[in-house]
């Protein structure tokens, strides 16, 4: 989703904001641009693409600059196109933008009898012509900003410059993420510090309703009233090659590779002597959870697919009635939380602007005894607006398609469950050793599979021609299939629904035949038998099946069959284990196809908008 970049320093800003812009790039966006303020005044660039192009287009007609904005765009109001780009600009003033203004219409009929002449078809234009008017009417750009934000409805991160106050660069924050850069002799701004690491390694993280002024030698925060604020500076531990590919061709398979560490971090400290250590909640989740009887978990997209998973665990390990649902129907409906209950929320950004609406529609009922939130992202609104947070320590994620944070959302997850089954009684001393040892291996099952990545690739090209794929799951392993064509969707375009198995034949089976390959997610376990019914009803109707199932399961490869034989795992790894394939098999058609993998089309990594 949209991108913001600013700069304000002693020497050229130009690089810094491409830099930036690339490094903000895996959000997802559309078309790109930047403003800087210079000696003829304020100068823009906007390119339809990728930043390569805008910087193409720089490179053409270099800009040297003190003070700039920058922007990647992920149209919601108007096409992909040079006029809709930001910076959107006034007379002197120039503007971008995250987030969406709900009102425009309104203030845009409004500027436009006031002799305002509009050239986008954005909300955000209106936010420049606003400061334009106040400015043209004797204000300071700080003043105009703090008289325009109580007229904005909506959600926005906000960077504007005035090319008469060459000095200075303001921001506003409201309901979507902005963070401020701390140099020497030189201030920054971004949506997310990765934009930044190159030159700062220290930012202060903006709290809704801030605004601050930088100038290159200092900087205040404060709100639209006046009030001065004071906000922790944090020093990241981050190196700016965090956020490489290495010796990877996309992001995407570097995080599936990093997943075997990933869960070993997400796990680290969490454990000892087979028990899970209460101390990883934080030291007030004892009281808050004392009193839980239910969980509710709400998310979006990949997340949602983890709590879908961790509901099976809760109410069949834990015994606890857990619900889950998606944050946009939750946010909008009048919901009926149960007493005493865990409302978890699950987000990689921490920022998803439907799941934090959820967490703050369920906060309105004195039935949540505590909010939890699973998160890959320390400083995002989710954590701050949490009573408790568990970190999935995945690092950062820069493929759109989600792969090590969901993994690492499944064992953070399995560590809340296994607390709140020893405190139901639900189980013994024992079996959470035994429970807690399953995770713990979970990294080494994770690398089993990862070795036999070239077989995935070849399994990858059968698939190829085909314009469609069924995924079929029971159990635990239905939202794995879930995520599994959510994948092969996001990444290589193909057509791909999910269905647990059982319902084959209440409808899907209807759409199966030899362009149809079934893709059957089938470890050891109860169900086992069952699947084994529902695929044999897609083998006689000439269904070509693909099963990734435990070696010892009793799958053969035959004609119209291909087995993928999956290393022994348990209940509490089998979800985790089973879905690398998955994200394998989706990255390999994906490639094959010539697709952008890391940023698909129409995608964006951090929804801040609903
Ligand atoms: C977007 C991303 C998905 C992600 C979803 C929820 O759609 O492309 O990969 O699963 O948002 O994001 P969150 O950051 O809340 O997990």
């Amino acid at each position: 989703m949209c991108g913001i970049v600013g700069a304000i320093a002693q020497r050229n800003v130009s690089p810094i904001l491409i830099e930036g812009l690339r490094r903000l790039e895996y959000r997802g966006y559309d078309s790109a641009g930047l403003a800087l303020v210079g000696d003829n005044g304020l100068q823009r660039r906007r390119a339809v693409g990728k930043v390569a192009a805008l910087a193409d287009a720089l490179a053409a007609s270099p800009l040297d600059s003190r003070l700039g904005i920058a922007h990647t765009r992920w149209a919601t109001h108007g096409v992909p196109a040079e006029r809709n780009s930001h910076p959107h600009a006034s007379r002197t003033v120039a503007v971008v933008h995250n987030g969406i203004i709900e009102n425009h219409e309104a203030l845009r009929t409004r500027l436009i009898d006031a002799g305002y002449a509009f050239e986008s078809e954005t909300d955000t234009e209106v936010v420049a012509h606003l400061l334009q008017q106040q400015i043209d009417a004797g204000s300071s750009l700080r003043q105009a900003l703090c008289a325009i934000l109580p007229e904005l409805r909506g959600a926005y991160a906000l960077a504007v410059i005035d090319a008469n106050s060459p000095d200075h660069l303001l921001l506003a924050r409201k309901g979507s993420p902005l963070v401020l850069g701390v140099g020497i002799g030189e201030h920054f701004a971004a949506s997310d510090a990765l934009a930044l690491l190159p030159v700062t390694n220290r930012f202060v993280y903006l709290e809704e309703g801030d605004i601050a002024e930088l100038r290159a030698s200092g900087y205040e925060i404060f709100t639209a009233d006046g009030t001065m604020q004071q906000r922790p500076v944090r020093t990241s531990t981050l190196s700016p090659d965090a956020v490489d590919k290495g010796p990877y061709r996309h992001f995407m398979t570097k995080e599936i590779f990093e997943q075997p560490v990933a869960l070993a971090q997400t796990l680290q400290g969490r454990t000892a002597h087979g028990r899970v250590l209460e101390a990883c909640l934080g030291p007030q989740a004892e009281a808050l959870l004392a009193r839980v009887r239910n969980v509710h978990i709400v998310a979006c997209g990949t997340s949602s697919h983890a709590g879908m998973v961790a509901r099976y665990w809760f109410e069949q390990i834990a015994r606890v009635p857990c619900q889950v649902e998606l944050a946009s129907e939750f946010r909008y409906r009048n919901p009926v939380i149960a007493p005493d209950t865990l409302f978890i929320t699950i987000s990689q950004s921490g920022e998803t602007a439907d799941t934090l609406e959820a967490l703050r529609h369920a906060r309105q009922s004195a039935n949540v005894a505590a909010a939890l939130v699973i998160c890959n992202a320390p400083e995002s609104s989710l954590v701050r607006e949490s009573d408790i947070a568990l970190m999935t320590h995945a690092g950062p994620e820069r493929s759109v398609a989600s792969t090590k944070a969901f993994t690492t959302q499944l064992m953070a997850l399995a560590l809340v469950m296994l607390l709140m089954a020893r405190r139901s009684g639900a189980i013994d001393a024992e079996r959470e050793a035994e429970l807690v040892a399953q995770l713990e291996a979970a990294p080494r099952l994770v690398e089993d599979v990862l070795a036999q990545n070239d077989r995935i690739r070849q399994i990858a090209e059968s698939l190829l021609t085909k314009q469609n794929a069924l995924f079929l799951g029971r159990g635990p392993m239905w939202p794995v299939a879930m995520e599994g064509a959510l994948k092969l969707k996001e990444v290589s375009y193909v057509h791909a629904e999910a269905y647990a198995a059982g319902e084959l034949k209440h409808g899907p089976l209807a759409l199966v035949d030899e362009d149809m390959p079934v893709i059957a997610v089938a470890p050891r376990g109860d169900l086992l038998d069952k699947v084994k019914s529902n695929l044999q009803e897609v083998r006689a109707r000439g269904g070509e099946l693909l099963v990734f199932a435990d070696a010892e399961a009793g799958f053969r490869d035959e004609p119209g069959v291909t087995v993928f034989g999956m290393p022994h795992g348990a209940e509490l790894t089998d979800p985790i284990v089973y879905t690398i394939p998955l994200q394998l098999l989706a990255y390999h058609v994906a490639v094959l196809k010539g697709t952008d993998v890391d940023q698909p089309r129409n995608l964006a990594k951090s929804v801040t908008v609903e």
